[in-house]
């Protein structure tokens, strides 16, 4: 009789406890390559008992805030509207920048951490692009303003937080993008902040499993993108050297691209003149490429400047003249040193296994289907990701079936308590 009991009881924590959790981890600017510049051997682990991709494509362009919106939401840059760390609203006649938390500007996606809300879970965020704002009406369970942090405390946290009754918890580390802007990608001093943060992703695999979370949450750990030497000294594109400048009202970002508004009038004359420079690529605005699925935004302006990989295109002889970064990111998402690493382990994933490379805005799908919740419409592919995801005891695929899940778990109850019904009275 208890033995039957068992088996009761198992199967039910077997059908309640079917949706694993998610931990889905950035760490800014950590270029694909770099794991094969420097020992990684705490990722390598990771890849030992997860799955790992050689890069990933990311979106255009490849700055932080749209890369990492686009991550969270599956929506490329033209549909979540986050077309650049900066930019300008023509509708609002208002500028962004990383600590505009107004939700007007965010409220084209729909992240993660809120479609886990919408549909009953609990969601927390150590800071990630976006997570600060109430984004179409909602927040996640849990989040924190951003602040410089040990990613040792963060660890900490977020694992507590998944040991707790958090089901989906996000973070987010600005290294090694800083070290790379700094020293640029090939420097000594990111090898060794590579080395740091592999120590850290370390430092997550003990927590986890200390913690007894390794066989009930899935990891998810990416980049916004890669990093590329520059010299803002010797490979600047300065405008005002081009055009008159006053024939230009408006201009947002600078760097490996540059937006510009020309006066009325004078679009033809500023686009041919730009153009006139053999170190950027220089696109009105409906011709910028298709593929980029960047330019179906009012955000975007008229003319769209981008740099040739390691050129900068700035305003003037003064502008970035004495800055002495030695790294930058935001070009064609196409070149090679512009890609994101791309790790994933937990009782759902593939072990072992290295995945062809898919896109940053599938993870969106990625997530959802580990979470066995309803995407919002985006555009990812779960096909392209399908791969490594091994759900035992689950449909595969796309796992819209919550509905299913629940009466089967009801089902479980009532046959348990006509059970302890029947063991009660013989
Ligand atoms: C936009 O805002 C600026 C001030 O920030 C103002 O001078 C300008 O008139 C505004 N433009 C429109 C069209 O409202
Ligand atoms: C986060 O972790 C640190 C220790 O690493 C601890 O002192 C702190 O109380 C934790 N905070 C939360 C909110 O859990
Ligand atoms: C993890 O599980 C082991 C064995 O099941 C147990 O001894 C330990 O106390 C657990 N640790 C935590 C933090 O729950
Ligand atoms: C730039 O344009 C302004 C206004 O059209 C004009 O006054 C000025 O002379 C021009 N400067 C040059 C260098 O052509
Ligand atoms: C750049 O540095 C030089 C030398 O220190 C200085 O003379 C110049 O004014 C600086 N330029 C700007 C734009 O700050
Ligand atoms: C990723 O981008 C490269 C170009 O950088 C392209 O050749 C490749 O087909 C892309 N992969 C996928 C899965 O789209
Ligand atoms: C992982 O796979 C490789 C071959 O692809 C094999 O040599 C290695 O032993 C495997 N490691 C583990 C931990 O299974
Ligand atoms: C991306 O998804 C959004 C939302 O479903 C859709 O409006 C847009 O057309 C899609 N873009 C592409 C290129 O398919």
């Amino acid at each position: 009789m208890p033995r039957i009991a068992i088996v009761f009881l198992t199967f039910l924590a077997g059908v309640a406890s079917r949706r694993n959790k998610v931990l889905l981890v950035s760490m800014d600017g950590f270029r694909w390559d770099y794991v094969s510049s420097v020992p990684t051997p705490n990722l390598d682990r990771l890849a030992g008992i997860g799955t790992r991709a050689d890069y990933i494509n990311n979106t255009f362009c490849t700055k932080t805030f749209p890369s990492h919106f686009s991550v969270a939401t599956g929506l490329y840059e033209e549909s979540h509207g986050i077309i650049g760390n900066v930019m300008y609203d023509p509708v609002f006649n208002e500028t962004f920048n990383p600590k505009t938390m107004d939700s007007k500007w965010w409220n084209g996606g729909e992240p993660i951490w809120i479609t886990a809300v919408k549909q009953g879970l609990k969601s927390a965020t150590y800071f990630w692009p976006g997570s600060e704002a109430e984004i179409r009406g909602l927040r996640p369970t849990l989040y924190k303003k951003y602040a410089n942090v040990d990613i040792r405390v963060q660890i900490d946290n977020v694992t507590d937080w998944l040991k707790g009754d958090i089901d989906l918890a996000v973070m987010y580390s600005p290294q090694p993008d800083k070290a790379g802007h700094t020293y640029g990608p090939s420097a000594p001093e990111l090898k060794e902040k590579v080395q740091e943060v592999d120590l850290a992703v370390g430092f997550l695999l003990d927590k986890l499993e200390e913690k007894n979370l390794s066989s009930k949450v899935n990891l998810v750990l990416t980049s916004d993108h890669g990093m590329t030497e520059i010299d803002f000294q010797k490979k600047r594109i300065e405008i005002s050297s081009l055009v008159n400048l006053s024939d230009i009202i408006r201009k947002s970002d600078k760097g490996p691209l540059m937006h510009i508004t020309p006066v009325e009038g004078k679009l033809e004359s500023v686009y041919q003149a730009l153009s006139k420079s053999d170190k950027m690529t220089v696109y009105k605005k409906e011709e910028i490429p298709e593929f980029w699925h960047y330019k179906n935004n009012r955000r975007v302006m008229p003319i769209l400047c981008v740099a040739d990989e390691g050129w900068s295109v700035v305003w003037d002889k003064d502008d970035l003249i004495n800055k002495t970064d030695r790294g930058n990111h935001g070009y064609d998402n196409r070149l090679s040193s512009m890609k994101p690493i791309f790790y994933a382990a937990g009782p759902d994933i593939r072990k072992n296994y290295t995945t062809p490379p898919f896109l940053s805005v599938d993870i969106y799908s990625l997530l959802c289907s580990l979470l066995d919740i309803d995407q919002a419409s985006n555009n990812g592919s779960y096909e392209r990701v399908r791969n490594f995801v091994v759900k035992q005891g689950k449909t595969a695929g796309l796992s819209n079936d919550s509905g299913r899940l629940s009466i089967s778990s009801i089902m479980a109850l009532v046959i348990v308590l006509l059970f302890s019904f029947v063991c009660k009275k013989s």
